[in-house]
């Protein structure tokens, strides 16, 4: 393990995400960028410390935000008009929303972050970093009471769905993807015991809560508030979330990683396994992308388990909301064997607070990537090349093949030049974007010129 000054992590895992090089503390002696802890977390971003100054912003934000919506409590609790349940009602949300307010911040002046406004977003809208805060008390708190929905509980649930798709589970180097308040990577931790687990996400709420109780085995008390009325519910409640139990100190092979996903610090064929937990339809990028992160990442023979709903966000273009059925053709095309698939409906996010929950449709799934890459498909009957792999799944190399056509066209000299058989059109578009016009994307460009060189050169051999 790497020991220093701030964080402990597995030795020669880290590498700065913007060059690839081998990072040294928290800094590239290659190409400079710097990194920070939070906490004792590494957080090794392509936007350096400028991912910390998003989050301060963020955090100034949220101070704002709840001073302001407390500061309108106390003007409601001025009325003289107030009856003595009203009043009792407003008293109880102000003590939850101000108890809630301070361990926010709290997580994050622990971690070392300090609310501070960044005139670089004061034109934009960041996200909050509560957005899941109920993952939270899912994750570590609901299980304390019975639930009348799940055998014994939510997340003994959710590690049930996972080991019924994993055969065998051999997890070895195991990083789960966007692991948020991190119990599922907890449970399979202390179940499988890999050789280490990385939780990885991007929230930094999330990634505290966890290290808090996982790592560093402190408590967390966070209320859960309703403001809409339930009949025969309270409207709020004080959670103490404990550490799991962990006699075996497994917690020391257990590591959680600030990072983003479509920028991952980890080596190419790093880690054994790979685990995607209602992530897929979430992240706001494209699912074929988000294979070739994991295809990336995987050692060969390695294995990707992913277990969640394909609800993609209403922001998410109709086209690259994908089936269960495409996700697997690509992980076909990306070269992984689906081995087990399941498909669950289950009750989510169901607190003993609140007498509404989400009923869930859950795609669960384990795929091998090969053990050798799949040979490229050989140029034969063209219409065969219509849609190769490589096109659809920009992240496979593009066959050094005679592309037929006029290269009278800078950008079709440029992006022809580049074809060696091992760069993929993601490659390609990355070293040709700097000199592509404002808000024209070098992917799709470069997507679009092979795809019609193959259409022309399919439509001459068949005439
Ligand atoms: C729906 S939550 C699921 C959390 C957890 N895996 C679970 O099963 O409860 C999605 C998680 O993905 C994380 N996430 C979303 N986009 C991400 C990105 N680009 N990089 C890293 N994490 C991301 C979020 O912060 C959040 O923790």
């Amino acid at each position: 393990m790497t020991e220093n000054n701030a964080f402990i992590f597995p030795q020669g895992m880290l590498i700065c995400p913007v060059c690839a090089s081998d990072i040294e503390g928290m800094h590239c002696p290659k190409c400079h960028s710097e990194f920070f802890a939070l906490g004792n977390i590494p957080c090794v971003f392509t936007a350096g410390i400028q991912q910390k100054k998003l989050w301060q912003h963020q955090m100034a934000m949220m101070e704002a935000q709840g001073g302001e919506a407390l500061a309108n409590l106390e003007y409601a609790l001025q009325g003289y008009d107030l009856s003595d349940l009203t009043r009792a009602r407003l008293e109880q949300a102000f003590e939850s929303m101000e108890q809630s307010l301070d361990v926010i911040l709290a997580q994050f002046s622990g971690a070392g972050l300090v609310a501070q406004l960044d005139p670089m977003y004061d034109q934009t809208t960041v996200d909050n970093p509560t957005e899941y805060y109920h993952h939270i008390l899912r994750d570590w708190a609901w299980d304390n009471e019975p639930s009348k929905y799940f055998e014994t509980h939510a997340n003994d649930a959710n590690l049930k769905r996972v080991m019924n798709v994993w055969a065998d589970p051999a997890p070895g180097k195991m990083l789960v993807l966007g692991a948020g308040a991190g119990r599922l990577s907890w449970d399979l931790h202390e179940k499988l015991e890999p050789e280490f687990t990385i939780a990885s996400d991007i929230n930094p709420f999330l990634l505290t809560c966890a290290q808090d109780l996982i790592k560093e085995r402190k408590a967390i008390t966070l209320p859960e508030l309703y403001t809409y009325p339930q009949i025969g519910y309270p409207f709020s409640k004080s959670w103490t979330m404990q550490p799991p139990e962990d006699a075996g100190n497994l917690r020391e092979r257990w590591f959680a990683l600030g990072s983003d996903v479509w920028n991952m610090p980890l080596r190419e064929n790093s880690v054994d396994t790979i685990v995607t937990s209602w992530l897929l339809d979430v992240t706001g990028g494209d699912v074929k992308d988000l294979i070739g992160v994991i295809t990336y990442l995987l050692k060969p023979g390695g294995r990707w388990i992913n277990t969640g709903p394909l609800l993609y966000s209403r922001n998410m273009s109709f086209d690259k909301k994908y089936s269960a059925e495409e996700i697997f053709d690509f992980a076909q095309m990306a070269g992984f064997d689906l081995e087990r698939q399941e498909v669950d409906e289950v009750e989510h996010m169901v607190s003993p607070l609140n007498a509404r929950y989400h009923y869930e449709q859950i795609l669960s799934f384990c795929a091998q990537k090969s053990l050798t890459p799949k040979p490229l498909p050989k140029p034969g009957s063209t219409s065969d090349w219509l849609t190769p792999p490589w096109l659809v799944m920009h992240h496979l190399p593009v066959p050094n093949i005679d592309f037929q056509c006029e290269r009278g066209h800078e950008f079709i000299a440029k992006v022809l030049e580049l074809v060696d058989g091992e760069k993929s059109i993601y490659l390609m578009a990355q070293l040709l974007q700097p000199d592509m016009p404002e808000g024209v994307s070098a992917k799709d460009a470069v997507t679009a010129l092979f795809g019609q060189i193959l259409e022309q050169m399919a439509r001459a051999a068949s005439n």
